[in-house]
């Protein structure tokens, strides 16, 4: 699996210690405050364990589940939702985790549909984000890293389902698409 890799973006310590940072910005900030975290599936679910145990109290979570890319590369800006929230957001704090923002499609969709529902606040939190992919301008509160424009792949990002379980986030060697 690991020789499917062309290049290892961002390494397993490098992104614990980042959720480490985040985590402790993200329990001050929401201090005495019902916070709820949502997570959006699959690719959070590496995110969302880390960052939920790197906090310093305890927070629950919900998740849905948001169809925005096939089976490829390329998003299709279609959004639907799969899987809702089990729980009723209204005058609660929700934070959105998620692992990247690419085109912002799927996270400007979410966060509009969940501020829709009267939560106290929605803000989000992601691992990654790629600036020169943005077709549209979303607010992300908590950001880990800002990468390149390139497909990548590892610790919940897939590749036609497959890689979410690598420790690193890389780009895939040029092999594995032909
Ligand atoms: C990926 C990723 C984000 C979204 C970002 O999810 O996990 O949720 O795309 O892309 P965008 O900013 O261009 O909208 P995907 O739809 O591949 O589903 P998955 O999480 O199940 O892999
Ligand atoms: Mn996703
Ligand atoms: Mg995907």
């Amino acid at each position: 699996m690991g020789a499917d890799l062309e290049r290892v973006l961002i390494t397993e310590e490098e992104i614990h210690a980042k959720l480490d940072e985040l985590a402790g910005k993200i329990w001050a900030d929401y201090e005495g405050k019902d916070l709820l975290l949502v997570g959006v599936l699959k690719g959070a679910v590496m995110v969302m364990a880390d960052l939920m145990r790197a906090l310093p109290g305890t927070a629950p979570m919900d998740w849905m589940a948001i169809s925005s890319y096939g089976s490829g590369t390329k998003s299709s800006g279609v959004v639907r939702i799969l899987k809702d929230l089990d729980a009723d957001i209204t005058a609660r704090h929700v934070l959105i985790v998620e692992d990247i923002v690419d085109s912002g499609l799927t996270l400007s969709w979410i966060k509009s549909n969940l501020e829709s529902r009267n939560a106290a606040s929605v803000e989000i939190c992601t691992l990654l984000r790629k600036p020169e992919a943005a077709k549209v301008e979303v607010d992300v509160k908590y950001v880990g890293f800002d990468i390149p424009n390139e497909f990548v792949v590892g610790y919940g990002l897939d590749y036609a389902e497959k890689y979410r379980n690598l420790r690193v986030v890389g780009t895939l060697a040029p092999h594995v698409y032909s």
